[in-house]
């Protein structure tokens, strides 16, 4: 029997992150968090100093980067069995991984990583292009989306909550050019899959929109 595949794609800050993970955890399903792995290669690239106009040695890293993920209640990261976790969620980190993001050679060395989470009893994928590239016959495919504003705030109380200093109208610009670098770029852009339900979460409380992913489902 094949493994289902429920894909959750959108701009940065739509809610994605947590509602996919909590509709794993309800289905009992497997979760790939597609972002960490980019920004695990944005730290990897930092780490080793490696040229950001040298595509062909990010693409090399991305291919021999050993990445380890726990999910428990919090998400643990180790590249290459260094723990990264606390790097992962940082704006800068967020930047880098929108830059070797849009590199297409990076895109295609990190398709089988990815692939590799779809098991046995089921899997949800959340991205940009996990819907359109990754996975593009996965059964339940959602484009979540909310305005930049609310996705602005939302990324900022998440920052503070985790103690990490923020400044919002820094964050809405920021917002505002990672969405432009995804849906602008030429490999994998930021689109929503043509069989995909259209979820905008901008007046939606989380439990709302989980609940009308798993009728979707359902
Ligand atoms: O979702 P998150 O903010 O963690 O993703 C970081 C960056 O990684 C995004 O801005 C995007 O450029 C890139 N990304 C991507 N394709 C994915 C997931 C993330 O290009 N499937």
């Amino acid at each position: 029997m094949s493994v289902p595949v429920l894909t959750i794609d959108g701009p940065s800050g739509a809610g994605k992150g947590t509602v996919s993970r909590r509709v794993a955890k309800q289905l009992g399903w497997h979760y790939l968090d597609s972002g960490s792995i980019y920004r695990s290669l944005a730290v990897a690239v930092q780490k080793q100093a490696i040229d950001m106009n040298d595509a062909a040695a990010i693409a090399r890293v991305a291919e021999s980067m050993v990445l380890e993920f726990d999910c428990g209640a919090e998400l643990v990261v180790r590249l290459n069995g260094v723990d990264i976790t606390a790097e992962i969620p940082l704006e800068s980190t967020g930047k880098i991984a929108s830059i070797v993001a849009s590199m297409p050679e990076v895109r295609s060395r990190l398709l089988q990583k990815q692939r590799d989470f779809k098991k046995s009893p089921g899997l949800v994928a959340d991205g940009r292009d996990m819907g359109t590239v990754v996975f593009p016959d996965a059964e339940t495919k959602v484009y979540l989306t909310a305005s930049a504003r609310e996705r602005a705030s939302r990324r900022y109380k998440q920052l503070i909550e985790k103690g990490i200093d923020a400044n919002l109208s820094q964050i809405t610009l920021e917002i505002e050019e990672r969405d432009r670098r995804d849906m602008e770029r030429e490999s994998a852009p930021l689109a929503m899959a043509s069989d995909a339900v259209y979820i905008d979460s901008s007046a939606m409380t989380i439990e709302s929109v989980i609940e009308e992913i798993l009728n979707l489902i359902r």
